[in-house]
């Protein structure tokens, strides 16, 4: 679930009714998930591959999320929480406090398949979720969402956004010699993780002061990534946005 940059409407609470998918939803899933996990192997975070794995998300049928939850609340106590669309964001960060994840349940339709510009469950589940199996990344995100209760004007608000753009979206992560992708938005979409990696992408080192200065469009391909050396950076990171919000 991308955050909102504006405030929006709250959707009612939907269930997921996983028994409401139909054969061409399952298809959209498989055709989805066999071309990413086709570059991921190489180019995605071990963070992720393991996730993968520890979620037990299947190759060919949408995920059911109560089965994934129940695999997560063992690991990590953090939950995908169906919800019908965007949140504003203060709502957004407050879940993520309670390590529940708002998580659309939809799915794209087979003409979209490579682009959507709302989020939709591969997105979300195949994007996010992975990582909350990370006791280390489970633990930084609900940090991420804790700091929104202190924040205290619009402005704070606003780097939060920035900061979970340029690390949980498009987030970029060295890992034996190599940029790895964790980031949601990368993990999700073939064109934005063929960018990230190519020749027409900045990528600098992570610094949370330029992080917090650069401005983000959520619906064209990003001009400039950020690169942690490993997930201590977030957190380091988390601690000083903690600091500044007191
Ligand atoms: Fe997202």
């Amino acid at each position: 679930m991308l955050v909102a940059p504006k405030s929006g409407q709250i959707q009612p609470t939907p269930v997921q009714d996983w028994s409401a998918y139909t054969p061409e939803h399952h298809a959209v899933w498989a055709t989805l998930y066999r071309r990413r996990m086709e570059t991921l192997r190489s180019t995605g975070s071990m963070v992720f591959l393991r996730g993968i794995d520890a979620i037990g998300l299947s190759e060919d049928r949408v995920p059911d999320l109560a089965r994934v939850n129940q695999r997560l609340s063992g690991l990590t106590g953090w939950a995908a929480v169906p919800v019908g669309g965007f949140l504003p964001a203060p709502e957004f960060f407050e879940q993520l406090a309670l390590r529940r994840f708002p998580t659309t349940i939809a799915i794209r339709p087979t003409e979209q398949l490579d682009y959507l510009p709302e989020p939709d469950i591969f997105h979300d589940v195949f994007g996010h979720v992975p990582l909350h199996a990370d006791p280390v990344f489970a633990d930084f995100l609900a940090r991420v969402g804790g700091l929104a209760e202190s924040a205290r004007d619009e402005d704070h608000i606003r780097h939060l956004a920035r900061f979970f753009w340029f690390t949980v979206e498009f987030g970029l992560i060295r890992e034996h010699g190599h940029t790895k992708i964790y980031g949601s938005g990368l993990i999700s979409s073939i064109a934005d993780a063929e960018h990230a990696l190519g020749p027409h992408c900045d990528r600098r080192p992570f610094s949370l002061d330029a992080v917090l200065r650069q401005h983000f469009e959520i619906d064209r391909l990003q001009k400039l990534l950020f690169v942690i050396g490993s997930f201590d950076d977030l957190f380091a990171a988390v601690e000083e946005l903690s600091r500044r919000t007191r």
